[in-house]
């Protein structure tokens, strides 16, 4: 019993190390890595497509995401934003690749109030989204 115990605790020991060293490695190598657009194509088929149509015109649960990247924020017309994502518009202005990256790690977190609350807190996942975000156009 003890020595299994002390066994599990030295593996989950390991795996959280392991969990830490991931962590760091994606942190350092995410933004340099060359994005991907057709990973990010998987990911958004799996994800944002629940609420985001990349049709322009077509509003779901959230705004239609066609050409987003450079677009104004929360301009789609005819969809009802959150006063907090109108009021980020102000300082924002646009959709950048930049912009983009710091909403969708957490936007509850890093806009409070704002209505969407599907987070992508893996920098090469966000980085391979963007580049496929950029090809709707
Ligand atoms: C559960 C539904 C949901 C999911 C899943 C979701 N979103 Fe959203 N999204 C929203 C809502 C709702 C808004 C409007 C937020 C507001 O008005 O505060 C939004 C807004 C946005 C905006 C701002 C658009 C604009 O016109 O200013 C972007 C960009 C965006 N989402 C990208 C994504 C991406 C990329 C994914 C997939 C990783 C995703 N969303 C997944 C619901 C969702």
């Amino acid at each position: 019993m003890t020595a299994s115990s002390a066994k599990t605790g030295r593996v989950a020991g390991r795996a959280a190390a392991a969990a830490v060293l991931c962590l760091a490695l994606g942190a350092g190598l995410g933004p340099a890595r060359a994005a991907d657009a057709a990973a990010g194509k998987a990911l958004f088929d799996r994800t944002c497509t629940n609420c985001h149509s990349t049709q322009i015109g077509i509003n779901k649960v959230g705004p239609s995401l066609f050409d987003v990247v450079g677009r104004p924020v929360a301009s789609v017309q005819g969809y009802d934003y959150s006063p907090k994502l109108r009021e980020m518009a102000k300082r924002w202005k646009v959709w950048d690749p930049a912009h983009l990256d710091t909403y969708l790690t957490n936007p509850r977190q890093v806009l409070h109030g704002v209505r969407m609350y599907f987070a992508v807190p893996d920098a090469t996942d966000r980085a391979n989204l963007i580049s496929y975000l950029g090809t709707l156009k």
